[in-house]
This record gives C-alpha cells, structure tokens and sequence, in this order.
C-alpha cells in the first residue's frame, strides 16, 4: 500500500495544450505580446505577467539545517510481536503502514554535495491509522549537544561566517572545543561512519529516548535502531572529496537510481527497551542525547522491515514540501524528558509554518490518512475546512470535541526548583568517557588512523590559536595517544 494521495494532481490535466492559471487557454508559450514584433510589450499580457510572477515566486525558503536531501516512499512492515511493550497500532505483528523517508545532509546549502563530511539526516514519517508518526533521526545514534538553547549556535558554527560567507572549520573546532559535551559525536564524525558510502549503505537512530507504553498503560523507554539490509559501506576522504566535484549530488541520484530498477533498499528496525523505573538508576542518563545504551544492558530487539520502493514523482511537492517532526506520535507512543528533544518538538512545526506555510499539514505529503478534525483554523493557503460547522468547542450544536480529559500517556514525574544546568546523577555521566570507548574499543588501529589523518587535515585547512591549542587538549581528554598523535601529526606537517 503506497501513499497514492499524492500522487492525484487534483485540477492538472495533461492532455490538453497550456492554460493559464485560471483555466483558460494560453495563446502562446513562445512568445509575448508586443507592439508589433520587435516591439515594448504590454502590461496587459496577463499570460506574460501570471509566468514571470510565478517563476519569482517558485523557491521556498530551505530548511535551515538539513537543507540538501531526498528521499523516497516505501511500506514499513512489523514481523514481531511487541504489542507488550506498545500498544501502537502500526506496530502491531502483521501490520503494513505506507511511508516516506528523507535523508540528508546537515549544513551545507540546497546545491551542496552529498559526499561532504557530516552527520547524516534518517527522516521518516509512517502514514498510520492514528495519524502521522514520524521519526526524524541521523545516521548516528547521539548527538552534538544535549540542550536545545545551544542548537542554534552549534548549526551557526557549520554553515559560513559572518564576513566572507565561507564554511570555517576554525568555527566549527571551535564551538566544538569549547562544548565537552560534544566530544561523542565529533568521534562517530571524525570516524567511518561520517562519510557513508550512499544513503542505502548507512544506518539510522532515533538517537533520543523515546516513549513506548502497552494496552495496559505500563510505559517503557525506547531507542529506535535502523540497519540497513545493504551494509554499511563508507568512502574515503579521497574518494568523498573527488566526488563532490564530478557529482554534487551522487546519494540523490544512487538512491533515486536503485528504486528505478526495481533494486529497493530495506532497513531492518530494532528496538532497545528499557523497562520506566531503570531510567532513573542507569549508569548513563538515557535522557542525555550525547549518551548510547550499551546492548549489553539493553539488547536490540527486531521489530520489522521496511523498504523503499517509490521514487517521488515531484521532488518539489513530495521531497522539499515534506514536513517531519518528532512531534508526531501517535497513541502507544511519546517523547521522553530528553531536553532537545522538548526543543525540537515546538521547533520543527514552527519552522514548517515559515517555510511552507500555515497550512503545511494539508500538502497531501504532509496530510494524514485519517482525516483530522482541529479547531485550528485559516491562515493562509487554508483547503481543508470544517465548512459552515460550529468554530469552537465547546459547542452545542453537534461538532465533537474531547469533552472529557484523557489520560496523560507520554507522562512522567518532575519536580524541583527551576535551575538552568544538566543533571549529572547517574555515575558515567560524563562528557568524554563514551568517546573514549569508541575511539579506543570500538574503533580498529585502521579505523583510528584515519580519525587521526581526518582530524589533521581539517586542522591544517584554516584552524588558528587559540582554537588549535584547545583542539588537542580536547583530543587528549578524549584518549590521550589519540590527542598526542593529533598534536604531532600536526606539528610535524606544519612545521
Ligand atoms: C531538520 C531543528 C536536533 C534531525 C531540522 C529543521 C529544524 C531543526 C528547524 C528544519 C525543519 C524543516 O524546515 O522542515 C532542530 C533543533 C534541534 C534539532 C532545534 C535541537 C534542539 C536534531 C537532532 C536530530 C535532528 C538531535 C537527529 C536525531 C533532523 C533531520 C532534519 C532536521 C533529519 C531534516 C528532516 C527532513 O528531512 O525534512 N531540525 N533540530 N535534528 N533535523 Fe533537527
């Protein structure tokens, strides 16, 4: 079952010569009105004018982060039982939900190449019986920074400067010098994984806890894992900077290719589950988005499969108008008290508002399957409306509304004084202790090399003091040979 509400082109019919946007008959799509034909042309040319305006008009702005990206449609299928753990319709044994999926860089602009070095996006949203579920992940299961207030700044410090409009990796060694907290991520992007080979050969994460809760409203904390059914497969930085010359845009097109051959990639999802109460006693805060669970303590679980297997038919309407959210969720699921992932969930709708519109769920791409019944209203571009029924709710005259409140689901204790700084309850919470683990146990000799070389290279293009100097020390907290052959390595080459 695929989403074919987007693929109706309601109005558009493509047998009949051009009209204008009013319907009637265009005179010409060669040539405008002019006073004779070598003439001024005329402001009267409706057809002239209505073509010019629109075309001014075509470009929305891109995302701020996650601007160059695609994407295809696909079928999620659950082929496990995991009903006592959620009660969530769509992953329910047996259960088939159509979907979308958008993967992505993160810094660099709507034209940049894919084969630069960054964290991967893993977006997908499941078109469910509830509503729209959407999970809006990486390829890498932790993230740069664990409060929201220093998102902004940490996306400011990848795109360009201020002056020249140039990516700077002094500012980017130097937000993430100065941010401890950044040190696991920067070891995961340093590494193989920050150059994947293609979309199809990396992994996904939801990388946040989330929430999961059973019929009988027992509630358990949640990471969601994708591993892709192709392997995982990266590039070298050679290989990565030679094509981001010959072809800018070489993960939109493997991706795009492989579904037209009918050669459909699949992920195999998985789950780690955490029963509610261990949240509290375990040995790393599983709300702090810098932090994995080891599989040891949580092993992964199979869930299901799902597959791409439909290319879009308009990029424009289906790939760059596609609003994900982890606000989505449906019932069964929810958000945990991961702070950005709080900043995230205002963040993204608000974002779609100004870059597509007020009314971006409407956009067939964006609309449920379900239909909606909200007493939020108009704003531009409205489509579906509640006609002449009652506007607000209460009201007597028959249109429904939750008269009765419903049990909070996504639900947890909380109380204490209001403070701004992180909890550091649990006894491994730390900012360089999981970096050291990757880079040193996970990480082969080859693999630690090459971080080290990957390091250096961006060191020697454009990093000055005081930046250098809390590089290495940043290195050195991290693991302390890898910091020192860092600082060598980089002397001896500069020298
Ligand atoms: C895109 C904000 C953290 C993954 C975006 C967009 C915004 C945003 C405003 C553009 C949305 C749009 O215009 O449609 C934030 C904020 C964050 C945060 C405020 C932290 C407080 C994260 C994290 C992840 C992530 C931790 C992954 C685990 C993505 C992805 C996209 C995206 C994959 C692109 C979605 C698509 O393909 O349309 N983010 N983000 N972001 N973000 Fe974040």
């Amino acid at each position: 079952m695929t989403k074919h509400a987007d693929h109706e082109h309601p109005g558009f019919d493509g047998t009949k010569p051009s009209t204008t946007e009013s319907g009637a008959p265009r005179e010409s799509d060669a040539h405008s009105l002019s006073v004779g034909p070598d003439g001024p042309l005329l402001l009267h040319d409706v057809a002239l004018v209505e073509k010019l305006a629109r075309f001014d008009r075509e470009r929305v702005p891109e995302r701020s982060p996650h601007a160059k990206g695609s994407g295809a449609f696909g079928e999620l299928e659950i082929t496990a039982d995991v009903s006592k753990y959620t009660r969530a319709k769509f992953l329910q044994k047996g259960k088939k939900t159509p979907m979308l999926s958008r993967f992505s860089t993160v810094a660099g602009e709507l034209g940049s190449p894919d084969s630069w070095r960054d964290v991967r996006g893993f977006a997908l949203k499941f078109y469910t019986e509830d509503g729209n579920f959407d999970m809006v992940g990486n390829n890498t299961p932790i993230f740069f920074v664990r409060d929201p207030m220093k998102f902004p700044d940490f996306i400011h410090s990848q795109k360009r400067t201020p002056d020249s409009g140039l990516r700077s990796n002094n500012m980017q060694w130097d937000f993430w010098s100065l941010s401890p907290e950044s040190a696991h991520q920067v070891s995961y992007l340093m590494g193989p994984r920050g150059l994947p080979k293609t979309w199809r050969n990396m992994n996904g994460y939801s990388s946040h806890t989330y929430m999961w809760a059973n019929e009988a409203g027992e509630r358990f904390w949640v990471q969601y894992h994708f591993h892709t059914d192709q392997g995982v497969e990266n590039m070298s930085n050679e290989e990565a900077g030679q094509l981001a010359g010959e072809d800018a845009d070489i993960h939109r097109r493997d991706l795009f290719d492989a579904i037209e051959r009918g050669d459909y990639p699949s992920w195999t999802v998985y789950v780690q589950i955490m029963p509610y109460e261990e949240a509290k006693t375990y040995r790393f805060n599983p709300f702090d988005l810098t932090k994995t669970w080891s599989k040891k303590d949580y092993p992964l679980i199979e869930v299901g499969k799902f597959t791409l297997n439909e290319n879009p038919k308009n990029h424009f309407a289906q790939i760059e108008q596609a609003a994900f959210s982890p606000s989505n969720t449906v019932p069964g699921t929810g958000i945990s008290p991961d702070k950005m992932l709080m900043g995230r969930v205002f963040s993204y709708p608000d974002a779609q508002r100004n870059r597509i519109g007020t009314n971006f769920n409407q956009l067939p791409v964006n609309a449920p399957v379900t239909k909606t019944n909200s007493y939020d209203k108009e704003g531009q571009m409205e489509y579906h409306h509640s006609g002449d029924a009652p506007n607000y709710a209460p009201n007597s005259y028959g249109r429904p509304y939750q008269a009765e409140e419903t049990p909070v689901e996504a639900r947890w204790e909380s109380d204490g004084e209001l403070v701004r700084s992180a909890a550091t309850l649990h006894s491994e919470d730390d900012d360089f202790g999981q970096a050291h683990t990757l880079v040193r146990e996970v990480y082969s000799e080859e693999e630690r090399q090459g971080l080290i070389e990957t390091v250096v290279g961006a060191l020697k293009d454009g990093v000055e003091e005081p930046v250098l100097t809390n590089v290495f020390k940043y290195w050195r907290n991290i693991d302390e040979e890898v910091g020192r052959a860092i600082e060598d390595k980089y002397k001896s080459e500069t020298a």
